[in-house]
């Protein structure tokens, strides 16, 4: 089933939003396991690279393999399903609600499925077990009953990273996650990913190259709309296209 330890691997993907050619024939794969940075310019394509490979947008072409399975233009539900978990660059929880009753929705998406046979009673009380868990996890088990508007900008991403998780997913795609915060903020937030993430594959598309060149195993750098290098980072770094393309620029 899996293809030479290959969880992910993109196809020659297009994508265009009426006329304007976001992706232009992306290809590169993940091993399972793997730490997998995409980086590149801003508008180079990698929040669409995302919407496609989990089902928001569906390619102009090109396919999607997850696991040897052809995943292409299947709906975000399904994906889901079959443990493919992305968060969002913009929070994506419900404010008004308290964070527990948050990750308890998503967890229960899952446990609905794996456990309609159960007793509702008990399938209550795995739930409220595994959102305990996944808030301890990621840090917010004191703060499990505020509601999510109260919370800190560093809470707020570490919920979404719970959120993500609820799933229980083996692929999981995180889109900037250290956005907006502080140097300190991002090495905390680095780390708490690194944790909650191990055994999985990870897919992220992160800016601050240090952070960048410490967790990944490969990156993959995306320039108008293809991939201009996919490779182990020491690779990345000399390479003299992608320093005339990105690195050298900053
Ligand atoms: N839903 C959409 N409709 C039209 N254009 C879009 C849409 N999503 C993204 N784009 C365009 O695609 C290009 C790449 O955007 P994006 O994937 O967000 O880049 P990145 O995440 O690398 O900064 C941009 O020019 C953006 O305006
Ligand atoms: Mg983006």
């Amino acid at each position: 089933m899996k293809d030479n330890g290959r969880i992910l691997e993109v196809r020659d993907l297009y994508k265009d939003f009426s006329g304007l050619e976001v992706l232009a024939g992306v290809s590169f794969q993940v091993a399972q396991g793997e730490r997998h940075a995409v980086i590149g310019p801003n508008g180079a394509g990698k929040t669409t690279l995302f919407n496609v490979i989990t089902g928001k947008y569906k390619p102009s072409g090109g396919s999607i393999l997850f696991q040897g399975r052809d995943i292409t233009g299947r709906p975000p539900h399904q994906l889901c399903r079959m443990k493919i978990s992305r968060s969002f660059q913009i929070t994506n929880a419900f404010q008004e609600l308290t964070v527990f009753e948050n990750v308890r929705s998503g967890v229960r998406c899952l446990h609905g499925l794996r456990y309609h046979f159960f007793r509702r009673v008990d399938r209550d009380v795995a739930v409220n077990r595994r959102t305990e868990e996944l808030l301890h996890l990621v840090g917010l088990g004191s703060v499990a009953d505020a509601p999510v508007s109260t919370l800190s900008y560093g809470q707020q991403r570490a919920l979404e990273i719970a959120l993500t998780l609820s799933t229980d997913p083996e692929l999981i795609l995180l889109d900037e996650p250290t956005a907006g915060m502080t140097r300190e903020e991002t090495a905390e937030a680095i780390q708490l990913i690194d944790r909650v993430t191990r055994g999985k594959t990870l897919i992220i598309i992160e800016h601050d190259m240090d952070v960048v060149f410490s967790l990944a195993d490969r990156i993959s750098v995306l320039h108008y709309g293809r991939i201009l290098a996919s490779d182990r980072p020491h690779v990345i770094r000399d390479d003299q296209r992608v320093k005339d393309a990105y690195l050298g620029e900053g």
